[in-house]
């Protein structure tokens, strides 16, 4: 199981010493975007992403939390990113979830299909044999540091349960209040990667890191 850093929390004052740490230990970065409008705050554009882009070659994982996943994906993999995660909410109907994770594939990158926590799993099983990565937030969207919600662990299980079934190999991420206290009961349930930001960042970034990745 693989650590995600959520840039979110990163402390900027210390850009270069934090990103040089997670270049070192993770494969990985997680790198959130808020419109606002999906969700009531923002957070970075691509202009902060390239400075990211410039200084890793780590895979950069974009998860779109806007109202406008297409127009939003198309300047994120201009910028550089090699896989996007859009809301399933954030779509009405198949057609369009089908027409952006095929225009996002196109232009070679991955796709990641993103559940809020009020979502069911049910939602996205027409979706499952077309994405490379499911998204399962065990927070509401929109800031760091929030409570772990428990009904994550049951959809992680659903996820792993149905692509053993219908042999898909989609990966299966968490996003949300991941720490050192759940990351072993997260592997358990068959969880690939986890992303953690407040976590990681509130004090010895190597160690945290560390301290996760035996889960690896
Ligand atoms: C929340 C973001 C998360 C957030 C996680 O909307 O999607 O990626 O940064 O932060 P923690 O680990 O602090 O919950
Ligand atoms: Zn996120």
């Amino acid at each position: 199981m693989y650590v995600a850093p959520s840039i979110l929390s990163l402390d900027y004052s210390k850009f270069k010493e934090q990103l040089d740490t997670i270049n070192e230990k993770c494969h990985y970065i997680h790198f959130d975007v808020m419109d606002g409008h999906f969700v009531p705050n923002l957070s970075f554009g691509p202009d902060i992403f390239k400075a990211f882009r410039k200084n890793s070659n780590l895979f950069m994982d974009v998860h779109l939390m806007v109202s406008d996943p297409s127009y939003f994906s198309d300047v994120f993999i201009k910028a550089g990113a090699d896989g996007i995660t859009f809301h399933d909410e954030a779509l009405g109907t198949l057609e369009d979830k089908m027409a952006l994770i095929n225009k996002i594939h196109n232009n070679y990158c991955k796709v990641g299909v993103s559940i809020k926590p009020k979502t069911d799993v049910e939602a996205i099983i027409p979706l499952l044999e077309s994405v490379d990565l499911v998204l399962v937030m065990s927070v509401e969207p929109g800031y760091g540091g929030q409570a772990f919600i428990d009904s994550a662990y049951d959809k992680i299980r659903q996820l792993d349960e149905y692509r053993k079934k219908h042999n898909l190999n989609y990966l299966i991420e968490v996003d949300g209040g991941v720490n050192d206290k759940n990351a072993h009961k997260l592997k358990d349930c068959g969880c690939d990667i986890i992303v953690v930001g407040s976590h990681l960042f509130k004090d010895n970034l190597e160690k945290n890191i560390d301290d996760l990745n035996v889960y690896e």
